[in-house]
């Protein structure tokens, strides 16, 4: 199959999230399985496209995208995906991309992502490349499937091409003005109360995507439950009750080259289950590189994850400061966003400077130090579409305290829920009593080495991969062809 792979973002060009990582490993696993797959994406200003091996395409010279009003001409850098033989084009337009972030809050954002789109379109056009899949991912190219049926249906390139929606996350939405659906090359006459461009007084992409889309897919089973309830839905959940028979959740498989602790050069010492003991060398060697005092037998907890509400941190403010002032545990934290959930690992490490480091920013190489270094790493969320990095967590040996919900639900089974047998540890009310006390049953039985052992070979042999997965993608590709010719 000709599948055309549509995203904001992918690893290891730019990165804000775990759609990165999905949109590079997946598009790779999907070539494994014989697709030409091409991926579309923005040249944001930060990506060094030589340094990647990016050519600069002399035949796709500002290549015209209709915007409605007006015409860009856009540019185009291509290039293949590492390990794979995945195209990527990149589209460049300065004057939208150049921004001191991928993501913004400026007026033309919406414009911003129907450029990206409608280029897209435009490519495949001057190749002639017709896609049987055009897969889209979140709201900045949930418009791809209206786009087809109205604004490119004359192109009979695009006839037989089905469309593929996967939500990796409802609560981002793209809301805009109804004025963008001009850009977009949308019908006027689907805006109106209720109309399938319409929803709640504004122009939502993601809204328009749910209502277009062939088949719609989302990161894990448990998540495609979850959003048809108003409690996850963030809104979306009467659209997407209407087309649950169209809804899948399928879980995201990991990179399990990228993330391999017997192979990886991020980390200070590489290891496998036979060789665990070497874990403790990265756990001391993070320790000493953060200045923090090395004791092995304390346990160390890790976070490495966007600073945002959705992660559950607001459960982690009542809880830190008895949890550092009563109990020998160390915490690393890696991230950054929201000013008051940065404000409270910055206390935290003000208040305990022997017990917590905090690193407000982005390091790759720092996220796997952490992954192999901790023991034990907390991820609370509120919500959870999948999640990867309680994957690579366990994949590293590092158990996961995690809150029961989504892809989280469906990858860490709990310690004493399943007398003995499960990989983690994880709780289902909201409460910070409730994380509380999971941190402590983790920390609880951490001096128990067998145990210990157990759960962690329970996470270290179990098959993260694509191998299943992709090929769940691929028969879902079939029925949303199926549907789409018939
Ligand atoms: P989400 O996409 O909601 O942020 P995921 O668990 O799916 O959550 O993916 C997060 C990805 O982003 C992981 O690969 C994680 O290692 C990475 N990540 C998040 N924050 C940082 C950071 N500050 N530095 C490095 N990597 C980060
Ligand atoms: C989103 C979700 C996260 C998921 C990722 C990749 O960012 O928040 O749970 O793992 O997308 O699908």
């Amino acid at each position: 199959m000709n599948i055309c792979f549509v995203t904001s973002e992918c690893a290891p060009y730019v990165k804000t999230g775990g759609l990165a990582d999905v949109a590079a490993s997946l598009p790779r696993a999907l070539a494994e399985l014989g697709h030409k797959v091409k991926i579309f994406m923005p040249l944001y200003g930060s990506v060094p496209v030589e340094e990647y091996g990016f050519a600069y395409s002399n035949d796709l010279y500002e290549l015209p995208v209709p915007m409605g009003d007006y015409s860009a001409g856009v540019h185009v850098w291509y290039g293949t995906l590492a390990r794979s033989n995945v195209e990527i084009y990149l589209v460049d337009y300065p004057p939208f991309f150049h921004r001191t972030s991928i993501y913004t809050n400026d007026a033309d954002e919406g414009e911003r992502f129907i450029l990206l789109q409608r280029a897209a379109f435009a490519i495949m056009q001057r190749y002639a490349w017709s896609p049987d899949v055009i897969h889209c991912n979140d709201w900045h190219t949930a418009l791809m499937p209206a786009m087809r049926a109205f604004a490119y249906a004359w192109d009979d390139l695009f006839r037989r091409s089905a469309t593929v929606l996967t939500l990796h996350n409802v609560g981002y939405q793209g809301r805009f003005g109804p004025m963008l659906l001009y850009k977009a090359g949308l019908p006027f006459d689907q805006y109106y109360p209720g109309g399938p461009l319409e929803f709640h007084g504004s122009f939502n992409f993601l809204k328009a995507g749910v209502e277009y889309a062939d088949v719609i897919t989302t990161v894990s089973p448990t998540y495609a439950h979850e959003i048809l309830s108003p409690a996850y839905g963030e809104g979306l959940e009467g659209p997407l009750q209407r087309r649950s028979a169209d809804v899948y959740g399928i879980l995201n498989g990991i990179d399990v080259d990228e993330w391999n602790p017997s192979t990886d050069q991020n980390i200070y010492v590489n290891y496998d289950f036979a060789s665990i003991e070497k874990k403790e060398e990265n756990k001391r060697l993070l320790l000493t590189d953060l200045g923090l005092p090395v004791d092995e037998s304390v346990p160390l907890l890790g976070i490495v994850s966007r600073l945002v509400d959705q992660k559950g941190f607001d459960l982690l403010h009542p809880v830190l400061e008895p949890l550092l002032s009563h109990h020998n545990v160390r915490l690393v934290v890696l991230g950054s966003g929201q000013a008051n959930h940065e404000d409270l690992f910055r206390w935290a490490q003000n208040r305990f400077p022997d017990r917590v480091r905090a690193h407000l920013g982005y390091s790759d190489q720092l996220a796997h130090r952490i992954e192999a270094g901790a023991d034990i790493f907390l991820m609370p969320s509120r919500y959870e579409p999948c999640g990867l990095n309680q994957m690579y967590s366990l994949r590293y040996g590092t158990i996961p305290v995690v809150r029961k919900t989504g892809g989280l639900a469906d990858t860490v089974h709990d310690f004493h829920e399943t007398g003995g047998n499960g990989n983690g540890f994880s709780f289902h009310d909201y409460t910070p009593h409730a994380l509380f006390t999971s941190i402590l049953r983790a920390c609880t039985l951490f001096p128990d080495k067998t145990a210990w052992r157990r759960l962690q070979k329970a996470g270290m042999t179990t098959d993260f991969s694509w191998a299943h997965t992709a090929g769940l993608y691929e028969r879902l590709y079939e029925r949303a062809v199926a549907k789409q010719l018939g």
